[in-house]
């Protein structure tokens, strides 16, 4: 069929395989451009099929000849219909891996139940015996507990006061004022529960119980901070007690996993335009100015980029890991510079819609939503017909 891009809100409903499959051959290539890395060989990522948690794949395989196993929640195509985009890329993945000689392997389900734990825990015996580094990169508005079977939903709302600010729908390029009530504590509870550390710290002990987990084994969660812009709504927001809570979580799984001499860690990474960021409300406004003042420094970063850095110049540096007085590993070191958010501030008092295409990289932003369903990349010919079912080589079921 020919697949066209169908937007609904923040949200493309079709996906293309052609395009998805060269987002991630591009990232492949951007990351052997780079040279080796001296990270494992034995990896599990959680969440591995799109954003952070797939760059996090490419750069072990790719950089570090690792064996990887994914986790990811993606809906296949069926007839007519393509298959979300995550799909396609983790199919991508694992056809370039094999091509490779890579061991390559995924699963397809939710990560936060009992089972999807389990079974990945039996392929690790079945086929790694153990892994060295476990990314944790999951990105959810729900939660399911296993435990008390309560779903949660998050909020992405202020705490305290309501929080009105500039915002652009990226579409239009509106620029528009908008005001986002305060939370209860039933958000931030639920919030917590989604994207706090809970699910990562029973991950973590499932994983030592089962003694899938290596000596030394090192396990990583991305986090982020952002400006004081953007902080009603996001650091200290509900979604910032999240994080507030996985990076706590941080050190009690350090502290779990003792016997076998294993790290946490945190990630502080950058604000990129992923399908969990472009939902949250000022956010995209921020990004677009971000990415124009970075891009005119010469140091705008992917997700790509930021995960290659994060492998090569942080965990597998062949030394000490590099954190801030908190712990946590910083790869936002770029956009949280001082001179950086000066021009972005500037920026920000100057934005509205007949200015943001020139004062803004509202273009940069838009194409990379497209990018982020395989629409818009070069060297795809978007006018031939492709066949929407692509199957995953080495899904386990
Ligand atoms: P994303 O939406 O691109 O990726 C989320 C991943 O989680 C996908 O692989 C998806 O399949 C998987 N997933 C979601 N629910 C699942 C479930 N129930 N079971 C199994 N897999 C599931 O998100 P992104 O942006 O890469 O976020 C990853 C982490 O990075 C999050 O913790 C996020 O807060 C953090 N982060 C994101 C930043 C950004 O600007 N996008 C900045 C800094 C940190």
């Amino acid at each position: 069929m020919i697949i066209e891009p169908r937007m609904r809100g923040f949200i493309c409903l079709t996906a293309h395989p052609k395009g998805c499959e060269q987002n991630v051959i591009n990232q492949i290539n951007y990351v052997k451009s780079k040279g080796a890395i001296d990270g494992p060989k034995r990896v599990l990522v959680i969440g591995a099929s799109t954003g952070f948690g797939l760059a996090s794949r490419i750069s072990s395989a790719f950089g570090s000849g690792a064996s990887t196993i994914g986790v990811f929640f993606e809906k296949p195509a069926a007839p007519r219909k393509t298959a979300s985009p995550g799909f396609y890329n983790a199919a991508a993945f694992e056809k370039q891996a094999i091509a490779e000689g890579l061991y390559a392997k995924s699963i397809n389900g939710d990560a936060f139940s009992d089972e999807i734990k389990m079974k990945t825990i039996d392929l690790i015996k079945n086929d790694l015996g153990q892994v060295d580094l476990v990314i944790y990169s999951l990105a959810s508005p729900v939660r399911t507990n296993p435990k008390t079977g309560i779903t949660h939903r998050s909020a992405l709302k202020p705490i305290g006061q309501t929080f009105s600010n500039k915002t652009v729908d990226f579409h239009t390029g509106n620029v528009t004022e908008i005001s986002i009530d305060p939370c209860n504590q039933d958000d931030i509870d639920n919030t917590v529960a989604v994207m706090g550390g809970d699910d990562w710290m029973m991950w973590m002990e499932a994983m030592k119980e089962a003694g899938v987990l290596a000596d030394n084994a090192m396990t990583v969660a991305y986090s982020y901070i952002g400006p004081k812009l953007t902080e009603p709504v996001y650091r200290k927001g509900t979604i910032g007690r999240a994080k507030d809570h996985l990076e706590a979580t941080a050190f009690d799984i350090t502290k779990a996993l003792e016997g076998i001499n294993g790290k946490a860690y945190v990630s502080v990474n950058k604000a990129l335009v992923t399908q969990a960021s472009s939902a949250i409300p000022v956010i995209p406004l921020y990004i677009s100015l971000l990415y124009k003042v970075m891009k005119a420094e010469g140091i705008h970063e992917g997700c790509i980029e930021q995960m290659q850095r994060l492998f090569a110049d942080r965990l597998f540096n062949g030394g000490e890991i590099p954190v801030d007085e908190k712990g946590r590993i910083r790869v936002d070191d770029w956009e949280m510079r001082d001179d950086i958010q000066a021009k972005v501030d500037e920026l920000w008092e100057q934005a509205t819609t007949e200015n943001l295409t020139e004062i803004g990289d509202l273009q940069g932003y838009s194409d990379d939503f497209y990018n982020l369903f395989g629409f818009k990349i070069d060297g795809v010919d978007y006018t031939a017909d492709v066949n929407e079912i692509v199957e995953i080589p080495h899904l386990v079921d």
